[in-house]
């Protein structure tokens, strides 16, 4: 009985494990699909972890290794990937050379910690394999731009993971803002983000701006990029205030002191006059981010909330306020609750979703190189803001770095 019915067959089902006394030849809606593609994963802390049991639901395709320097990295990986599979154990490799060469492979998923991304990067594009880059691409526009001069001549996808786009809230505002333009012409985006501190990762590079970037870098390109998506147009000029009130005022590591920020207001301007601005607080007891839109035909207002209380509520929200002219609504858009639950609101599920669309050849609208470049762009202006207290032309700034090819 193992012919595909038309029947409508979903993870929920086919992936639990209460079926697994099923012989092979009885399934029929339970019925598993051979993953077609193989993916190994460079660096497997936090994120790579994510991808891994992501990609692993998603089915089409399986990991087959890892490169990682650190043993407690593989160990865990390997661990968690003899829950996912029973298919085989994961290749551990020990060079990256050798991660990004095997034969076996078609794609790369890389999930290091941002400074190191430009040296994986020139290794991994010598492969040819398909390749998903974690956000932000780089933590300088130099490399940022170099990045983006390899992708050109790339012939494999070269994705970025800027997965945020596919979380239920932006989707929908996506879906009302720029496809159904219900709002009319957009004319301001405000996004807020407030969150727990930076988690603790391998050598503690999220606490240092040298190693990602800057918060405004490592963290919110997320925004930036949506900001960007929702404004459909080029920033023109970034102002930033921010500082260090309450987060790592006292961490050392290495007897280096952090230098990162919890708190900050960005505003962006963009070439249409669209204007946008972007609301963070790192010491919040929950995490939530909140979109507003304004066009001149209606207000979307969107959040999304994980608040870690005993009493429920949704944790996703959309509201769509048209007036007079059009029915206005109040929504709860959500994905199923294993794929929501799988990372990221369900975005990285969806990530992983296009990523192998796209290498099917399907035209979908995942983040390309470009577009991670033009988060960076809005990150480190606002970090190079912060510093110099004035606004920053991003003209100017991309001249001063020789790019007047993007100015
Ligand atoms: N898209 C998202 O929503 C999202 C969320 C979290 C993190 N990230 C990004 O993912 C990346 C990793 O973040 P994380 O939170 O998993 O960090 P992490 O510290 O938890 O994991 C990083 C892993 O990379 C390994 N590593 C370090 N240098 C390496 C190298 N040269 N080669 C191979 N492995 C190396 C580390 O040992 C560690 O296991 C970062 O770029 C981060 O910004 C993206």
């Amino acid at each position: 009985m193992v012919d595909k019915g038309t029947e409508m067959r979903n993870k929920y089902i086919s992936r639990n494990s209460k079926f697994d006394y099923l012989p092979d030849n009885d399934r029929y809606l339970t019925l598993v699909e051979q993953p077609k593609y193989k993916f190994n994963i460079i660096g497997c802390g936090n994120m790579g972890l994510e991808h891994m049991r992501v990609t692993m639901l998603e089915g089409r395709a399986s990991i087959h290794g890892v490169f990682d320097p650190n043993p407690k990295s593989f160990k865990l990986a390997k661990k968690q990937f003899s829950e996912l599979s029973t298919e085989h154990t994961l290749v551990e490799y020990e060079t990256l050379e050798m991660a990004c060469n095997d034969r076996d492979v078609d794609g790369l998923i890389i999930c290091t910690p941002n400074y190191t991304h430009i040296d994986i990067i020139k290794e991994a594009i010598k492969s040819g394999k398909h390749i998903l880059l974690e956000k932000p691409m780089t933590t300088t526009l130099e490399d940022a731009h170099h990045i983006v001069q390899l992708a050109k001549k790339y012939k494999a996808v070269f994705q970025i993971g800027l997965q945020y786009r596919y979380k239920a809230i932006y989707e929908e505002a996506i879906h009302e803002a720029l496809k159904r333009k219900a709002l009319g012409d957009i004319k301001t985006v405000s996004i807020m983000e407030h969150r727990v501190p930076f988690l603790d990762k391998v050598k503690q590079w999220n606490k240092f701006s040298k190693y990602s970037g800057g918060t405004l870098v490592e963290k919110c390109c997320h925004y930036f990029d949506l900001m960007n998506l929702f404004a459909q147009a080029k920033p023109v000029q970034v102002y930033a205030s921010g500082g260090m009130a309450v987060n790592f005022k006292e961490f050392e590591y290495g007897k280096e002191k952090s230098d990162i920020i919890d708190n900050a207001f960005v505003t962006v301007l963009y070439d249409n006059g669209v204007r946008t601005n972007f609301n963070l607080c790192m010491f919040s007891p929950l995490f939530y981010e909140e979109l507003v839109i304004c066009g001149d035909g209606g207000r979307l207002k969107a959040s999304e909330n994980e608040d870690f209380l005993s009493a429920g509520r949704p944790r996703n929200h959309l509201e769509v306020m048209l007036g007079e002219g059009k029915p206005s609504k109040i929504t709860t858009p959500c994905y199923p609750k294993h794929i929501e639950e799988s990372g990221h609101g369900g975005g990285t599920y969806y990530e992983h979703v296009y990523f192998v669309d796209n290498i099917e050849g399907k035209n979908t609208s995942t983040a390309t190189v470009e577009e991670g470049f033009w988060s960076v762009v809005v990150g480190i202006a606002a970090e190079q803001s912060l510093k110099q207290g004035k606004a920053i032309s991003v003209e100017e700034m991309l001249k001063e770095y020789g790019l007047l090819t993007y100015a």
